[in-house]
């Protein structure tokens, strides 16, 4: 048994070229697996009207398959066994978790943390990995082992998965293969069992004598594998019986028109009808669904943010309604102190929605609402000058600003110019909000009229 001690901080550089490379999925791929393993990043799409159905998610998107029927898996690590100890003593390290599975995508990275419990002080131990069992292509690595009491992570991926022919016994090509991660120190060991997933879950999924295959055939990952001697994208095609024309695989009822009058029937497939307008097609097996029959916003056909799938919007990721009008955007929201709707409404589909009495497009204009000098004006008049309305509850209710009396209103910019009803007199005072608090400056004589 060869057990290689790890050298940690080597392998860290390493977790960096584990990155998936990109590269194009296979185009003309016919089975799910096929597509899965031609690449990290493909993923397959379970509807079978689309031309084509290996690409990557995006690709996909553009194209047109449903999110519900894109077949992307990523792999997934299960935690068996998850101890923790009572009372770390000076002798045990312990590790945790102590089992976990593993399922990879190959070239898809999985990790999980690990955490192991050494008396206080004890730097992590040595850690060995027994990689014997597994094949080349699997790389399991450290990371964050210099972060102190921070759990480390274990990452580990697998290359690509070897082909058939290459392995007779399956489990070769798949595993599960046992790995134990152990130190001198360790009262035990962490245990994992790695697989690879080579093909992919939906075939488990098989759906015997199928409608979508006319019931000659097993709907797999999307896909009719036809019974003999059925053929077709939908086993329609009796090789022994059928002249090739039977046209009742064109019709969505017994009485329906052939490919819902919008195609033609051509060996019990539909060819639906092209249109002038490139974009515009029809879809679905009875051709009975088209991309342009969705409706409008601003003359747009799903209001330009989303794309049109039998009747129905599907809208892009910020734009929601029946017709992709309203964008969860709130952008167009942002009042000038960079709070949507001046914290004074709500976005709705772009535009604020104000709380009375604020009104704009931001919800920032006010004609009603008192204006910073009005606000602070009665406590400043009985901080400053031990006047006006305030000057019982001044102690209780004014002391939220930072007074600086300065000789006079020359001395401050732009103030504000209030009069104390008390004694008719004005006087000038600003207001500033700075992180320290709010700064209140106020000329130290009040400006009484002459006659007084
Ligand atoms: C194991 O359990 C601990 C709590 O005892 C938790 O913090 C940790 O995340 C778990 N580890 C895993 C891999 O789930
Ligand atoms: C595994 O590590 C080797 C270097 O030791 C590297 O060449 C290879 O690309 C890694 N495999 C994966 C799937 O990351
Ligand atoms: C396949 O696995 C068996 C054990 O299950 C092993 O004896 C054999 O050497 C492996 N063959 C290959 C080609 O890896």
């Amino acid at each position: 048994m060869a057990v290689k001690p790890v050298c940690l901080f080597l392998l860290l550089p390493l977790l960096l070229s584990g990155q998936a490379k990109k590269q194009a999925c296979l185009k003309s791929a016919s089975t799910c697996s096929e597509c899965i393993l031609s690449g990290p990043q493909c993923v397959w799409c379970t509807d079978s009207g689309l031309k084509s159905r290996c690409h990557t998610l995006s690709a996909l998107e553009r194209a047109g398959c449903d999110p519900h029927h894109m077949y992307n898996p990523q792999g997934r690590v299960h935690v068996i066994r998850n101890e923790s100890t009572t009372e770390p003593t000076a002798e045990t390290v312990f590790p945790q978790p102590q089992e976990v599975t593993l399922h990879l995508r190959p070239g898809v990275s999985q990790s999980f943390p690990l955490s192991i419990t050494t008396a206080r002080g004890r730097p992590i131990p040595e850690l060995k990995i027994d990689t014997s069992p597994v094949p080349a292509g699997v790389n399991i690595t450290f990371s964050n082992i210099r972060h102190g009491n921070m759990p480390m992570e274990v990452n580990v991926v697998a290359g690509h998965c070897r082909t058939t022919s290459d392995t007779i016994n399956p489990k070769n090509r798949t595993g599960p293969w046992s790995v134990h991660i152990t130190s001198g120190s360790f009262s035990q060991s962490v245990n994992l069992e790695i697989n690879v997933e080579c093909e992919c879950d939906c075939k488990r999924n098989r759906e015997e004598n199928s409608p979508t295959c006319n019931s000659h055939g097993a709907l797999v990952c999307g896909s009719c594998e036809c019974y003999q001697p059925y053929l077709g994208q939908y086993c329609q095609i009796n090789q022994e019986l059928s002249d090739g024309r039977d046209e009742r695989f064109c019709r969505r009822g017994p009485n329906a028109p052939l490919c819902s009058g919008r195609g033609t029937c051509v060996e019990g497939d539909c060819v639906c009808h092209s249109q002038e307008n490139p974009n515009e097609r029809y879809k679905g097996r009875f051709c009975e669904c088209s991309n342009f029959d969705c409706p409008y916003h601003n003359n747009r056909i799903c209001g330009g943010h989303g794309r049109c799938e039998c009747g129905q919007c599907i809208c892009d990721n910020d734009w929601s309604d029946e017709d992709c009008s309203c964008s969860i955007d709130t952008i167009s929201c942002m009042a000038s102190n960079q709070q949507v709707c001046n914290g004074q409404g709500m976005c709705q589909c772009g535009s604020c929605r104000c709380d009375p009495p604020y009104a704009g497009p931001t919800c920032e204009n006010c004609p009603t609402c008192l204006g910073p000098c009005q606000t602070h004006a009665e406590c400043v008049d009985c901080r400053a000058f031990g006047t006006g309305p305030k000057k019982d509850r001044c102690e209780a209710e004014c002391n939220y600003f930072i007074l600086t009396k300065v000789e006079s209103k020359e001395d401050i910019q732009a103030p504000c110019k209030m009069i104390s009803h008390e004694d008719s007199c004005f006087f000038y005072f600003s207001i500033s909000q700075t992180p320290t608090g709010t700064h209140c400056t106020v000329a130290a004589t009040k400006e009484c009229p002459q006659w007084k």
